[in-house]
Formats: structure tokens, C-alpha cells, sequence
């Protein structure tokens, strides 16, 4: 076993690839070749990805993919997408044109406040505590108005701070329960300052700071999109079944967990692509979407669906805290181009979008599964990304294609068909 390492950070980049070259990819000798042939040539760019995080060794690259067709509130967009499933951007630009002549999808925002709390102990009267808070509430705006001069500028800030009792859940805890209006930007660092600053002002002999921090749990930041159209514009052959078949799948995810983690995956597929794509924080999202699921006591689908009076209506309402200024969004090539590509979308605008993402897959995921099942438009995608790694040539391809055509695809039987023909 290698010795631990101290001063790592400090290597610089060869020094940390030959450590790890030497000893935990000894047996790879083409390991560094590997970790550089993923460096950008660009050194400008390189410089800032190495800079976005600690120890970079190389760059993980994911295929960015762009779905057109999306007609959301009657305005026209191509959504980028960064994900390697291979199914999700073909299945969200099918949805889109879909869903394009049936007047598109309706999105709106609800609510866009943000929470942080500052979590302290303190074992005295609850009468004093609460005598003491609202004294000191204006100082606990006060103190933070440095941070919050610009966000105030810009029509946020501070909303509100309230005194929680939770001593029933765990004795002597209260909290300082603060919420935030933070526009364009996801609001992280700001939030977590405005916090830090209130906890040492509110800090005494008695009241005992824990910590203080953002709650990536935001349902009040909230967004629904919707589909509708009349039942027999569903389907050419059936559309009452069709619409029948779905709110079925919607309804079995409500009512079992099992299946509402996959049914909610597959709206992540969607929701996460665009949020990796725009350089927002995909964990705190896919935690807060996960916890609003959960909302009732019981895990459930994120997405709704009913029939009346003949019109098929599809819909999501998911918390979604974005951000289109500030962090990765603006540092991020890649990231800055996507905003660009939704023509600089504020952050509402950005919520309205990724909602409909997550719709979309969903409708697609249920679709395939209540018709012709998943792995048809899954077949087709697995079977190309197994004849890449054999690297089959455009001929062999569509012959292969052709012999496989409606069975199942493996690796070894795509192998064996790729060996009868090159024989
Ligand atoms: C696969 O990534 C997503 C699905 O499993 C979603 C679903 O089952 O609804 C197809």
C-alpha cells in the first residue's frame, strides 16, 4: 500500500499524474497517455478548467447535444443538453415536435423564494430567546446590507427571518429561518454569507451556533409546466387508450415508490441535461426535486396527468433553484453558449425551460413503456454504441443493423454477426 501523501495540491499537474501513475494505475501503461489526450489544446481554456477545481488530472468530457423544436409559452427554442444516456435528447426532440402542433407546452413560475438557516442550540426560556430575536431582527438585516447592496440593487435580498422552535424534534435546537429573493443568480455564496453574517451578530453566551447554511430544499421555488390536447390528436389509432395507458403509469407511480424513483429518474434525464448544460448545480437540484417528491410523506411521481371531457392534460410542478448570472454560468464556455442559445433566458425564464425538459422525457419514457415498451428506441442506440467500440465501418453497420433488426441487442451476438460478415 502506497504511503498517504501530504502537500498533494502543491504538485503540479505531471508531478500529480506520475503519483498516480506510479501508484494506482501501475498496471496501465497507457494511463497518462489517457489523462492527456483529454487535455485542451487551447492552454487559455485549459487554465480554466484546471482552475475550477482542486488536483485536475485531465477533463471528463460528456456529449452536449441540442434538442430543437420546443414551442414553450408560444416562443421557439433549441434546448442544450449535456448527458451520455443515449436515448434522452432523441427522445426530447421527438416529444418537441410532438407536442409542437398542439400548441406547445404552458410553463410558469409560482414562487422563486430561496431558504437558508442558521442552526444554533440554546437551553434558556423560550420567552427570552424570543424577546431577544425580535430585537435583534432589524440588526440582523443591518449587518448583512454590504452583501445584500447589490442584490437589492437588482430587486432581491433578505425577505424574511423567522425564530423556529424545533426543540420538539431534538432538544434545545431553534433555528433562524431566513428566506431570499436572488433573481438571476442561484444565489449560494450570498445566501451563505448573508447567513455566516446574521449567525455572528446573533451569537451569544447562551445562543450556540451549530452552522449556518443554505437548505437546498426549495419548495417555494417552484415551477409547473403543462401539455394538453384533445384525446384523438394522442394517437393515430387510439388515443383514449393511449391517454388511459398514461395516467395509468402516472397513477402506479403515485402509488408505489418503486416505481415512482424510475418514473422520477426519467424526468431527471431530462431536467439534469439542461441543468448540467447551463452550468447550474445538478446535485441541488436533483436533492430539492427528490425532498418535494417526498412532500406528502410518501415518495411520488413529480409528474401529473388527468382526462376530462375528452382533452388529455400533462403536467409537472417541480422546485427548481437556477441560477443564469454568476458561477459556472458565466465562466463556463460551454455553459455561457447554452444561455446564449436560449437567447440569455432570466432565471424564471430558465426554470420555465428545465421543467418542461423533465415533462418532455417523461412523456417520452412513458410513452415507449406503455406502447412499444423501452428497449425498441433503446436497441437502436445500444446497438451503435456497441458497434463503435468494435469499430464496424458505415457498411458493416447497416449490414449488421439489418441482421439484428428487431432482436435483441448484446455485445456478443452484435460480435458474432460483425465476425460472419468480416469472414
Ligand atoms: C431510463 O433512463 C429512464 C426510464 O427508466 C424512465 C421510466 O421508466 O419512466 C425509461
Amino acid at each position: 500500500m502506497p504511503k498517504l501523501v501530504s502537500g498533494f495540491s502543491k504538485l503540479n499537474k505531471e508531478q500529480k499524474i506520475e503519483w498516480l501513475s506510479n501508484y494506482f494505475l501501475k498496471d496501465n501503461v497507457n494511463a497518462s497517455d489517457i489523462l492527456r489526450l483529454y487535455w485542451n489544446s487551447d492552454k487559455k481554456l485549459q487554465q480554466l478548467h484546471d482552475d475550477f477545481i482542486e488536483n485536475t488530472v485531465s477533463n471528463y468530457y460528456m456529449p452536449f447535444g441540442i434538442a430543437p423544436n420546443f414551442i414553450i409559452n408560444n416562443k421557439h427554442y433549441t434546448i442544450p443538453m449535456a448527458i451520455e444516456e443515449s436515448s434522452v435528447v432523441a427522445a426530447a426532440s421527438l416529444v418537441a415536435k410532438f407536442w409542437s402542433d398542439k400548441g406547445g407546452f404552458k410553463a410558469e413560475v409560482i414562487n422563486t423564494v430561496k431558504v437558508g438557516q442558521v442552526h444554533f442550540m440554546y437551553e434558556g426560556d423560550k420567552a427570552v430567546i424570543e424577546k431577544y430575536f425580535s430585537e435583534k431582527k432589524s440588526d440582523l438585516i443591518s449587518i448583512t446590507d454590504k452583501i445584500t447592496e447589490n442584490m437589492r440593487k437588482r430587486g432581491g435580498g433578505i425577505l424574511d427571518i423567522e425564530l423556529r422552535d424545533k426543540t420538539k424534534d431534538l432538544e434545545h435546537y431553534y433555528q433562524l429561518h431566513v428566506t431570499f429573493e436572488t433573481k438571476d443568480s442561484m444565489g449560494a455564496n450570498f445566501i451563505n454569507s448573508c447567513l455566516e453574517a446574521m449567525a455572528q451578530e446573533f451569537k451569544n453566551d447562551d445562543v450556540k451556533i451549530v452552522m449556518s447554511i443554505l437548505s437546498n430544499y426549495v419548495p417555494e421555488c417552484l415551477v409547473r409546466a403543462e401539455v394538453s390536447c384533445k384525446v384523438d390528436q394522442l394517437h393515430p389509432i387510439d388515443g383514449a387508450l393511449f391517454a388511459k395507458k398514461m395516467k395509468q403509469a402516472v397513477d402506479i407511480a403515485n402509488v408505489d415508490p418503486h416505481r415512482a424513483v424510475t418514473h422520477n429518474k426519467g424526468v431527471m434525464n431530462g431536467i439534469d441535461a439542461v441543468v448540467i448544460a447551463t452550468g447550474n448545480d445538478f446535485r441541488a437540484v436533483e436533492a430539492g426535486v427528490h425532498a418535494y417528491a417526498a412532500k406528502s410523506g410518501k415518495y411520488k411521481s413529480l409528474t401529473s396527468c388527468k382526462v376530462e371531457n375528452d382533452v388529455f392534460t400533462f403536467s409537472i410542478e417541480i422546485p427548481l433553484a437556477l441560477g443564469t448570472v454568476g458561477g459556472l454560468t458565466s465562466t463556463h464556455p460551454l455553459s455561457k453558449l447554452s444561455l446564449e442559445m436560449l437567447s440569455n433566458p432570466s432565471a424564471k425564464e430558465l426554470m420555465q425551460i428545465i421543467a418542461v425538459a423533465g415533462l418532455a422525457q417523461n412523456f417520452a419514457a412513458l410513452r415507449a413503456l406503455t406502447t412499444t415498451g423501452i428497449q425498441e428506441g433503446h436497441m437502436k442506440m445500444h446497438l451503435g454504441n456497441i458497434l463503435n467500440q468494435l469499430e464496424a465501418t458505415p457498411d458493416e453497420k447497416e449490414k449488421v443493423t439489418k441482421e439484428l433488426s428487431g432482436q435483441t441487442v448484446s455485445y456478443s451476438g452484435v460480435a458474432d454477426v460483425l465476425k460472419k460478415i468480416r469472414a
